[in-house]
């Protein structure tokens, strides 16, 4: 079989016949990485077009089965794929090692074997480790197989023998085609059993869960070569020394990715948190500088969590900035924002930001708590311990409208708060709930003036 090979970029993707220091596509240094490509995968691929070629369709005619999706039984997953999962689609599922992928796979298995058949293929784990798991997660259905092996031939020729309705590849970095001459893991093998399960997803109509790793930079080894291919893309994030897990879509052909579903772990597998701004906020002090409530949108669904900030003394010249769940870029810009337009003097103090729970906040409705909490440390006055905030900072220090602030104000007072101080430019579009005592501000002078 004639080789051909090709340099792939592991930041994006990019494909060119020729070595190189620097990505064209992207710009990063000493990114590229030789891959082989056999020549028979071109004919397959030929062969299929052709196939395919006489299926000349108008959209109108096309019919979609009535069950396009399926339940997973867990509504947090559901709901991050969009409202289940869809039949014949290939779901990657990445995070770092030991934060719960194969566990929250396995504890879905009991809803899925009811409905279906599902193959297990178990790359990491002897069948036996993986039978003492189940037990723990109390997990043993009757349809469930369970397959340890590597070579993605021969779980091919398993999937035939067993035509399972799902199935489970745990984890894409320990599979491997045998005639490539690269390791398992390595960017070429990943791609070329990517692909072969994806042929397999779409061809016998089988949905496949892949378990992805992630490196040291968060992402799945070649990142976006895997992220391109497949069809949705989860991501579970959270700090593995906490129990709390948030899973989140990066990519999602079926669905939005705005949702977010919380897990927590706990001794019999991953739970999940169906009322997350309490689990959130649980524990929580009070009358202590340097904190703030924040109520962000996830999706539909808004979120209350915890936003600390602390303030001390440059030891050294430059003053350090460092934020955990936030924009880095973005924190700097606010304690600028803070220094200019409310006068605090920032630039001979360290700044530790940190969202608490391990939720990373990427909605700049989270602004206005930031900065309180940042102010609350400054002066050293802990804020009341019953508002929550939320607003965007603008340049020039102008508290600015947010998204469904009705529902936020709602989730504020469902939480027990009985204060809230949220955008002057968002009055017109909410009716305050009854013992909620809401404070519309214009700047965030206005705002740090009246409550410290
Ligand atoms: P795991 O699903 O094996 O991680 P991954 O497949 O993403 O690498 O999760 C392992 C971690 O979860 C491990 O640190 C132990 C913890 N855990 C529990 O706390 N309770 C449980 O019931 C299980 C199965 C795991
Ligand atoms: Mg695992």
């Amino acid at each position: 079989m004639k080789q051909k090979t090709i340099f792939v970029c592991n930041e994006c993707g990019n494909e060119t016949p020729k070595w190189s220091g620097k990505c064209f596509s992207c710009g990063a240094w000493n990114s590229l990485t030789e891959v082989t490509v056999s020549a028979k995968k071109a004919q397959t691929r030929e062969t299929t077009a052709s196939d395919r070629s006489g299926a000349l369709t108008k959209i109108t005619e096309i019919d979609v089965c009535d069950e396009l999706r399926f339940d997973t039984g867990m509504e947090e997953l559901n709901r991050v794929l969009g409202g289940g999962a869809v039949h014949g689609s290939l779901v990657l599922v990445g995070g770092e090692p030991g934060i719960g992928k194969s566990t929250i796979l396995l504890q879905i298995c009991s809803e899925l074997c009811k409905a279906s058949k599902v193959l297990y293929i178990s790359g990491e784990e002897s069948p036996r480790q993986l039978k003492l798991r189940a037990d723990r997660l109390e997990v043993n259905p009757e349809n469930l197989y369970v397959y340890a092996g590597t070579d993605i031939d021969d779980i091919m020729a398993t999937t035939e023998r067993v035509s399972p309705q799902i199935m489970i590849v745990d984890s894409i970095q320990t599979i491997f085609k045998s005639d490539l001459p690269s390791t398992p893991g390595s960017v070429s093998q990943v791609r070329e059993c990517t692909m072969a399960l994806m042929e397999l997803a779409k061809g016998k109509n089988i949905t496949v869960f892949v378990v992805g790793h992630v490196n040291k930079d968060g992402y799945i080894a070649g990142p976006k070569v895997l992220e391109h291919m497949v069809d949705s893309v989860l991501y579970f994030e959270g700090d593995r020394n906490m129990s709390y897990r948030i899973l989140r879509a990066a990519k999602n052909r079926f669905g939005s990715t705005n949702e977010i579903g919380v897990f927590e772990m706990c001794d019999k597998g991953l739970r999940e948190v169906k009322n997350p701004s309490a689990a959130l906020l649980e524990g929580r002090p009070t009358e202590v500088p340097g904190t703030c409530v924040a109520c962000v949108m996830e999706g539909t669904r808004p979120i209350l969590a915890e936003i600390q900030a602390l303030i001390t003394t440059t030891a050294y010249g430059t003053a350090r900035r460092m934020s955990s769940g936030l924009d880095y870029n973005r924190s700097a810009l606010l304690l600028a924002v803070l220094e200019k337009r409310a006068g605090f003097k920032m630039g001979n103090y360290d700044a530790y930001i940190n969202v608490v729970g391990g939720l990373k906040i990427e909605e700049t409705s989270s602004d206005l708590p930031t900065l309180l909490a940042v102010a609350s440390a400054c002066k050293d006055k802990a804020l009341p311990a019953d508002i929550a905030a939320f607003g965007e900072i603008g340049l020039t220090g102008e508290i600015r409208s947010v998204s469904s602030p009705q529902l936020r104000l709602n989730e504020i007072k469902r939480l027990g708060f009985k204060r809230c101080i949220m955008p002057k430019q968002n009055y017109n579009d909410v009716t305050v709930p009854d013992g909620l005592d809401v404070m519309f501000a214009r700047n965030l002078a206005e705002a740090i003036a009246a409550l410290l």
